[in-house]
C-alpha cells in the first residue's frame, strides 16, 4: 500500500510517499522559517496561507520523484492535530478532497504519534516496548510505548516545552527564530565552567519537567552580566552554553529515571530538540550510568523536526490496520496522545 502523508500543523509543509513494502519512496519539505523570522515566531494566518500556496506543488514534486501518477496513491494520511487550527485545515481539506477524487481511504493522524514513530523509518528501528522522549516546540513528554496506539504518559512539562525555552532564550540573546539551532551553535563557543544553571525538578521524585524557571534564570544571568558591563560576545556564548547544559542534563536525568521506573532499556528520542548535538552525544552514555544495556533510537536529523514522512508512516500503520476517517476531516488543535 502506498500512502501519501501530509503535514501542515505549524510552519513546515511536509509531503511524503511511503510504501508498506518498499519503504519511503520520496519526501519533500517547504519550510516557512524565513517568512516567520521577521516576526520572531510563527504567525498563524501567514502559516495557513503559505500552506495553501505550497502544498499542491509539493504533492506533485513527491509523485514526480517517486515516478508515480496520482492513481498510484492507495491511501492518504494527514496531521489532524495538535497544531494551529488554520494550518491543520489546509492539510485536512486537501487530503479529503484528493481522497474523494481518487476514491481512496483517508485518515487524520496525531502529530506527536508521527514524531514518536519517526525512528522506525531508520535502518535499525526500535522494537516495542520502549520509552519515548518527545521534545519539540510544543511538547516535552515521556511516554511508555507498548505497541502502536498503546501509549501511557509518564511525565510532561508543567509549563514551557524544552523547544519553546530554547526559542525564548534565543530571543533574549538576540538570535533568530527558530532558536534551538541558533542557541546550540552559540553554545559551542561557550565556556561550560563559567556559569552553572539549575536542573529544574531533578531533586525531587517524578518524571515531570519545568523549563519556565530556567528561562527566568537565564534572563536574570544576562541582566546581571549586563549590569556589570560584562555582557560581551563571549559572555553571551557562556550563557547559551550554561542554558543548553542545564536542559540536556535535565532531559538525561529524567530519561534515566523513566527507564528505571518502567524497567525498559530502549529509549526513543524524537521531536525538534532531539536534533540537538550535545543531547545526542550525552544521552546514551548518561542512561548507561544506571541502565547498563540502554539503547537510544533517533530519527535522522531532517526527520527530528516536522516532516511528511512521519505522517505517511504513522498513517500507513493505522490504515493497514483498517482505520480511516468515517466522514469528513476531524481536526483537534489540542489533543492528548
Ligand atoms: O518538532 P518540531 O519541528 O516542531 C514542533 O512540533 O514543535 O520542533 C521545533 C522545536 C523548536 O522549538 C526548535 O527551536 C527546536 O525544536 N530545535 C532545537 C534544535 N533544532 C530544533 N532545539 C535544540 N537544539 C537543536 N539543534
Ligand atoms: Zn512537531
Amino acid at each position: 500500500m502506498r500512502v501519501l502523508g501530509i503535514e501542515t500543523s505549524c510552519d513546515e509543509t511536509g509531503v511524503a510517499l511511503y510504501d508498506t513494502e518498499r519503504g519511503l519512496l520520496a519526501d519533500a519539505l517547504y519550510s516557512q522559517v524565513a517568512m516567520h523570522a521577521d516576526f520572531g515566531g510563527v504567525v498563524p494566518e501567514l502559516a495557513s496561507r503559505d500552506h495553501v500556496r505550497r502544498l499542491l506543488p509539493l504533492i506533485e514534486q513527491v509523485l514526480d520523484e517517486a515516478g508515480i501518477g496520482r492513481d498510484g496513491i492507495d491511501a492518504i494520511a494527514y496531521t489532524a492535530g495538535p497544531g494551529l487550527i488554520g494550518a491543520l485545515m489546509v492539510g485536512a481539506a486537501t487530503a479529503h478532497g484528493l481522497a474523494r477524487a481518487l476514491e481512496v481511504p483517508v485518515l487524520g493522524v496525531h502529530h506527536m504519534e508521527g514524531h514518536l514513530l519517526a525512528p522506525m523509518l531508520e535502518p535499525s528501528p526500535p522494537e516495542f516496548p520502549f520509552v519515548a522522549l518527545l521534545v519539540s516546540g510544543g511538547h516535552t513528554q515521556l511516554i511508555d510505548v507498548t505497541a502502536l496506539g498503546d501509549y501511557r504518559l509518564l511525565g510532561e512539562s508543567v509549563d514551557d516545552a524544552a523547544g519553546e525555552a530554547f526559542d525564548k532564550v534565543a530571543k533574549m540573546l538576540g538570535l533568530s527564530y527558530p532558536g534551538g539551532p541558533a542557541v546550540a551553535e552559540l553554545a559551542n563557543r561557550g565556556d561550560p565552567t563559567r556559569l552553572r544553571f539549575p536542573r529544574p525538578m531533578t531533586d525531587r521524585p517524578g518524571l515531570d519537567f519545568s523549563f519556565s524557571g530556567l528561562k527566568t534564570h537565564t534572563l536574570t544571568a544576562l541582566r546581571a552580566l549586563d549590569a556589570g558591563g560584562e555582557l560581551d560576545d563571549q559572555a553571551r556564548a557562556d550563557v547559551a552554553r550554561a542554558f543548553e547544559e542545564a536542559v540536556v542534563d535535565t532531559l538525561i536525568i529524567k530519561c534515566r529515571r523513566a527507564l528505571e521506573h518502567s524497567a525498559r532499556s530502549r529509549l526513543v528520542a524524537a521531536g525538534g530538540v532531539s536534533a540537538n548535538r550535545r543531547l545526542r552525544e550525552r544521552l546514551e552514555p548518561g542512561l548507561r550510568k544506571s541502565v547498563a544495556n540502554a539503547q537510544v533510537f533517533y530519527p535522522r536529523g531532517s526527520f527530528c523536526t516536522d516532516n511528511g514522512a512521519m505522517i505517511a508512516y504513522a498513517g500507513a500503520l493505522r490504515l493497514a490496520a483498517g482505520e480511516h476517517d468515517p466522514a469528513g476531516p476531524r481536526l483537534t488543535a489540542r489533543w492528548p496522545l
